[in-house]
């Protein structure tokens, strides 16, 4: 790691830190736009993330640090707090609102952040905040909550602090994720297993446009309506609660309920990939990498269509991933509108495919992405215990 945490943390507070936890990001290999809709996603923690050290005060008062920002934030310890502006505190502070709003007694807590996921690239470093800083609070003020409880009070925070409409997956994923294991998650039940990530000669590639993803939660809050006004027009003659409960060939006898066209379209992308995470899981348990990468470029040629959530930049890695012969499939991953794709590369080939990647993304695009070869890694826990 680039830091020494604790020295960090000692230079800014003058003490030692009490304790330090840890939380990854996520990819998804397969599922999107889907945990909203009830359906299916498989997505793996990796093994960048975010890092929290914290020692409590008795000034009463929450201090909020980074070593990625400048910014810093302090506010004493009340019954009830706002989002304010736009800072990256407002992820720690939704969280700290939520326990107090449960009824949690807390106490003054000096928090440092660190976080190796890139800002804004679609690998979940928001849920990954949120995520550390309530297993941390549990942590050390006994709250009694269970895992499932964290991922849920997330969630909430997510959606009603930081006020987008986002669904379980990321949360979940950064939660119960495996060291080399992906999690095939039902969002309508939670159930999930943990499937091995055997991968064979393929390892994952994760290719960042470094295009910041603008208006991003504004057009995604748009998807999540769209598909609320699909199921609205397919209830009137189906007893369905989410869009997943039908498949492909149900879909088609019923579609015609749909009259807005880009609904229609909508719809027709999340009902065909929750179809196509049931054939990625069979290939994976078949060790069939070549049937799971053409289920990825579907998944991604759907997105890009359909769901109209990729851009020429997302769009760029998937087509000269196509003619790569080193690649089994690409897809870009997470909400969309810029922000990071996956590949499955060769792993003796993943030189000549970042090099590959990189000058055709350049020429089109202007500016260069990033591009690393990611490992699977565990879900949030305390710092040692995490990382190894
Ligand atoms: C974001 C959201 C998730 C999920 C994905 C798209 O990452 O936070 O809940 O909807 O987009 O699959």
């Amino acid at each position: 790691m680039k830091h020494n945490l604790h020295q960090e943390f000692n230079k800014l507070y003058n003490k030692e830190a009490d304790n330090a936890y840890f939380s990854p990001g996520r990819v998804n290999l397969i599922g999107e736009h889907i945990d909203y809709n009830g359906g299916l996603v498989m997505p793996c923690a990796i093994t960048f993330g975010t890092y929290l050290l914290t020692s409590p005060n008795e000034d009463g008062v929450f201090r909020f640090s980074s070593l990625n920002f400048t910014e810093k934030h302090e506010i004493p310890l009340q019954q009830h707090y706002e989002k304010e502006g736009n800072g990256w505190f407002n992820f720690p502070l939704g969280v700290i609102a939520h326990f107090l709003k449960d009824g949690h007694q807390l106490k003054g807590l000096d928090m440092l952040y660190y976080g190796d996921i890139p800002i804004s690239s679609g690998l979940s470093s928001s849920a990954s905040i949120e995520v550390v800083t309530a297993y941390a609070l549990n942590d050390i003020f006994n709250g009694g909550y269970s895992k499932l409880d964290l991922v849920k009070l997330s969630k909430s925070v997510e959606n009603n602090f930081i006020g987008v409409n986002s669904g379980i997956m990321d949360q979940f994923a950064v939660t119960f994720g495996e060291k080399n294991k992906a999690l095939m998650l039902n969002c309508d039940t939670l159930d999930y297993q943990a499937v091995d990530s055997n991968l064979g000669d393929y390892i994952l590639a994760i290719i960042n446009t470094n295009k910041p993803r603008k208006l991003a939660e504004s057009k995604y809050n748009e998807r999540v309506q769209e598909c609320k006004e699909a199921l609205t027009a397919l209830q009137k003659e189906l007893n369905i609660n989410h869009l997943c409960d039908i498949d492909a060939d149900t879909f088609k006898k019923y579609e015609h309920l749909i009259t807005n066209p880009v609904v229609l379209k909508r719809a027709k992308h999340v009902i065909e990939e929750n179809d196509r995470v049931k054939l990625a899981a069979a290939a994976l348990a078949n060790n069939d990498l070549a049937e799971f990468g053409k289920l990825m470029y579907a998944s991604h040629d759907s997105l890009r269509d359909l769901y109209e959530v990729s851009g020429i930049e997302l769009d760029a890695v998937a087509e000269y991933s196509k003619t790569n012969p080193n690649v089994a499939g690409a897809r870009m991953t997470g909400a969309g509108f810029g922000g990071c794709a996956i590949a499955l590369v060769k792993g003796d080939a993943f030189d000549d495919y970042s090099k590959g990647v990189t000058e055709y993304y350049t020429n089109k695009i202007g500016y260069a992405p990033s591009v690393y070869s990611s490992l699977i890694g565990n879900g949030v826990g305390l710092l040692n215990v995490a990382v190894n």
